[in-house]
């Protein structure tokens, strides 16, 4: 039976086994996964691990300086590549949600690829599948994933040559959780709710631009901090902000506005497949509203969405 510790010892044994002197390039995307990764193979090899932080500009407000003081704060540096300009490239004119996926997936592999490349020596690339990524990935597909791609950036493909290191391939996502916390990663962190690996890419329906981008993480950071300070972060399985291609009529003061509308969708659920939209109370929606039509700029109406899945999916695109 395994505990934690043991798991933990385990894993950065095979590791050191694995690597001998070699080093080894970790692709951090920011979540749980990744980060666990990285920190088993700090502790495994020191300093021949090589985290590389692709920072698309499409993650939460403030999400890629947080990436940073994390490991930081393990002493791991970590080399962070600003690619939101080529990101925002790619995806000008592109309205097709798949169409999204795919221009960020070839885009994070060509970054990836561009800065792996600096690092010639290194033999090894560590990633944080986890065991039903295995199992997904050799077996027929859930609804979920045959209804859209799901692009897991930070999924890198064979050509890039390395040697795959993989030490959470045989765990789930709860036993993932409490390995991290085993590794001193604070609890707010490893329980974190979802992102999808597009990030706010689909959450901008229409085209994406750093305008839209910037206008959405405002409206999301305020939601999701209401939803903390009201201590339902925990309870609710995902929650997220969407900002639409219209605009509304609204009146501000004197003046009429004319101006963008946010949806926010919340959900409970199991597994991801279905799922119920979250009750708040009047009062929670109320403030919330209140505070991003206040304080954001460019937004003068929010709606809440109520759909479960199905029909509805979790994410709007
Ligand atoms: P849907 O919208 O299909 O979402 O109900 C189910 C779960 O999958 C996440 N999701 C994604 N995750 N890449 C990801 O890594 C994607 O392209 C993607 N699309 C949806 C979604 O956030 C939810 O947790």
């Amino acid at each position: 039976d395994w505990t934690p510790a043991s798991l933990r010892q385990e894993a950065v044994e095979a590791i050191r086994q694995r690597l001998g002197q070699g080093q080894v390039i970790v692709a951090l995307s920011g979540g749980v996964d990744s980060t666990v990764t990285a920190l088993l193979c700090r502790e495994a090899v020191g300093d021949r691990t090589i985290p590389i932080f692709v920072d698309t500009g499409l993650l939460r407000l403030g999400e890629g300086d947080k990436v940073m003081e994390r490991f930081a704060a393990y002493g791991l540096a970590v080399h962070r590549v600003n690619a939101a300009p080529r990101f925002f490239a790619a995806l000008a004119g592109v309205e097709d949600p798949e169409e999204k996926r795919r221009r960020i997936g070839h885009e994070f592999i060509a970054v990836f690829e561009e800065e792996a490349r600096k690092f010639p020596q290194a033999r090894f690339l560590a990633q944080g599948t986890l065991y039903p990524d295995v199992i997904e990935s050799t077996s027929v597909k859930g609804p979920s994933a045959t209804i859209k791609t799901h692009h897991n950036v930070g999924g890198l493909p064979a050509k890039l040559g390395f040697e795959l290191v993989e030490p959470l391939r045989f765990l789930f996502k709860d036993e993932v959780r409490r390995l991290g916390l085993e590794l001193g990663l604070p609890e707010e962190f490893v329980y974190r709710q979802p992102f999808p690996g597009p990030g706010l890419a689909v959450r901008i329906l229409g085209e994406v631009t750093p305008e839209r981008v910037a206008l959405l993480q405002k409206a999301d950071a305020i939601f999701m901090e209401e939803i903390r300070q009201a201590g339902l972060y925990r309870e609710i399985a995902q929650a997220l902000a969407v900002l639409l291609p219209v605009r509304s009529v609204g009146v501000m003061g004197d003046s009429r506005t004319y101006e963008n509308v946010v949806a926010l969708r919340a959900v409970t659920t199991e597994d991801f497949m279905t799922a119920d939209w979250y009750r708040f109370d009047g009062d929670f929606l109320d403030r919330v509203a209140r505070r991003i039509v206040n304080e954001v700029r460019g937004i003068n109406r929010v709606v809440y969405d109520v759909t479960s899945k199905p029909p509805g999916t979790i994410e709007w695109e």
